[in-house]
């Protein structure tokens, strides 16, 4: 059966204070609107088309998910933005699946389950609901004794007798669509000023059609996004949804209230992860480490049995039983090489430490390319930049960089070379040479 799915996201989202229109607020690193796309084309299989606001035109092109756009100028409500989309829509297919972007929770397989629930009953209007003491302002569904859905009714205009149903109209739908361009044009403008698409419940009711519904498979899918307050807890629930995930894969995470893993993320087996970490971006983490506490990685891999704590690492590839931290900052383009030690007060940028090099102390590797087992000495520096340009250092296996050593770069230290302590640097030091002073002359053969 051809099924399309529609996602409302044109709401200005007043509620939110804020000049950033509702959808494009990040939950989970990435904005709130590319997960109801996510969970859409999951559900469907295909794109989603997406209703948004005119104001929205510079923002859409950034998200990564690729959707269809239907542009609603006016803000005349639910209904009213159903209807921009009967022009891209109509004739195109049998059934259309419905739901609002400000759901961001929703997972798939409840979406799936309301279009089967269509499926299966034939009925024309089917509805996802949940059962809640909280009622999150949403519509509550109304049914009469024999338990036959009649309407819902809006949480602003309810009664108190309305108000006291736990269930709610959670705000996905899944529509046939020839009773659904018929009957739209037929909603009444609410005491608000808008067409509620919320109202075509109580007119299938009244034509005696049968409303089915379908129910959320948790809880914490219905939390939609009104205030910064419901993203606080959209955010909890995310991350409490997410650190379960990986629990489960055999990760160990001290305190989950505190642990932050962006979807994208992936972790192996019998890593430890210690309180107030940050995982985002594509980061992957390899099997047996230990990372944190307070420790960010962003779009980086780390290899197994790595120790990270309280460590900054960006756009980095840690190879094999790594030593990060504390206070280390790792930069785009730095790799560090098997067994490597970077000890505190260190930075690396755009460089290479090769298999087990030693960085205890206060150093920053800049444009750098350090062979295996170089020692590189307390307090040094590559001079990589002359004010115009980034120059290279290059350092051959087993060097012993005296304390306090300044590279200037251009500059290659030779294989087995020694440099003294406090020494600058600014010409090349032969293999095997150990080179001492201001500037640094070569003084002796080391064998
Ligand atoms: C709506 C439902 C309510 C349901 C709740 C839960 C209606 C009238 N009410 O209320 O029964 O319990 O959602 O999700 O539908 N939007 C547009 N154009 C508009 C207005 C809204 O695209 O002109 C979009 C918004 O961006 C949002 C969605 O529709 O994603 C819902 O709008 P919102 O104003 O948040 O409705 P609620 O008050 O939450
Ligand atoms: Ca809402």
């Amino acid at each position: 059966m051809p099924l399309e799915a529609l996602i409302l996201a044109a709401g200005l989202g007043t509620r939110m204070k804020s000049d950033l229109p509702k959808v494009f607020h990040a939950l989970g690193g990435r904005p709130m609107l590319s997960w109801s796309i996510e969970a859409c084309r999951q559900a469907v299989g295909k794109r989603p088309y997406v209703v948004l606001g005119p104001e929205a035109r510079d923002r859409w092109r950034d998200l990564e998910e690729s959707f269809e756009v239907i542009i609603q100028k006016e803000r005349l409500g639910t209904g009213h933005a159903v209807a921009q989309a009967e022009a891209a829509l109509k004739g195109k297919t049998e059934a259309l699946l419905i739901t609002h972007a400000d759901l961001p929770l929703i997972r798939p397989e409840s979406l799936q389950a309301l279009v089967a629930a269509r499926e299966e009953s034939g009925s024309k209007l089917t509805l996802l609901v949940a059962e809640s003491p909280t009622s999150r302002g949403f519509g509550r569904v109304k049914r009469d004794r024999s338990g036959r859905v009649t309407g819902i009714v809006e949480e602003a205009h309810a009664t108190p007798e309305e108000l006291s149903i736990r269930e709610l109209n959670v705000g996905a739908y899944c529509i046939q669509c020839d009773w659904l361009w018929e009957n739209l044009s037929k909603l009444p403008l609410s005491p608000k000023g808008e067409y509620y698409l919320t109202d075509l419940v109580g007119l299938a009711a009244e034509q005696g059609l049968e409303i089915v519904t379908a129910s959320v498979k948790t809880e914490d899918e219905i939390i939609g996004i009104n205030t910064r307050v419901h993203l606080a807890q959209a955010e909890a629930a995310l991350r409490q949804r997410i650190n379960q995930r990986w629990m489960l894969e055999g990760v160990t995470i001290l305190d989950p209230a505190n642990t932050y893993i962006g979807p994208q993320v992936e972790i192996a087996r019998d890593t430890i992860i210690l309180p107030n970490t940050h995982l985002t971006g594509r980061t992957v983490i390899g099997r047996g480490c230990r990372v944190g506490p307070n420790t960010s990685v962003h779009d980086s891999q780390i290899g197994d049995r790595c120790h990270l704590e309280h460590s900054v690492v960006e756009g980095a590839v840690l190879e094999e039983e790594v030593e990060v931290g504390p206070f280390a900052h790792l930069r785009q383009g730095a790799h560090l090489g098997r067994g490597v030690h970077m000890g505190n007060f260190g930075e690396v940028k755009n460089s290479t430490l090769g298999p087990g090099v030693k960085m205890g102390h206060f150093s920053y590797i800049g444009d750098a390319e350090i062979g295996e087992g170089v020692n590189i000495g307390a307090g040094t520096i590559t001079c990589n930049y002359d004010g115009e340009r980034k120059h290279r250092t290059v350092i051959g296996v087993d060097a012993f960089i005296g304390s306090d050593t300044m590279l200037v770069a251009p500059v290659r230290i030779g294989a087995g070379a020694r440099t003294g302590a406090g020494s600058v640097v600014t010409k090349d030091v032969p293999d095997h040479s150990l080179a001492v002073g201001v500037p640094a002359r070569v003084i002796r053969k080391l064998r």
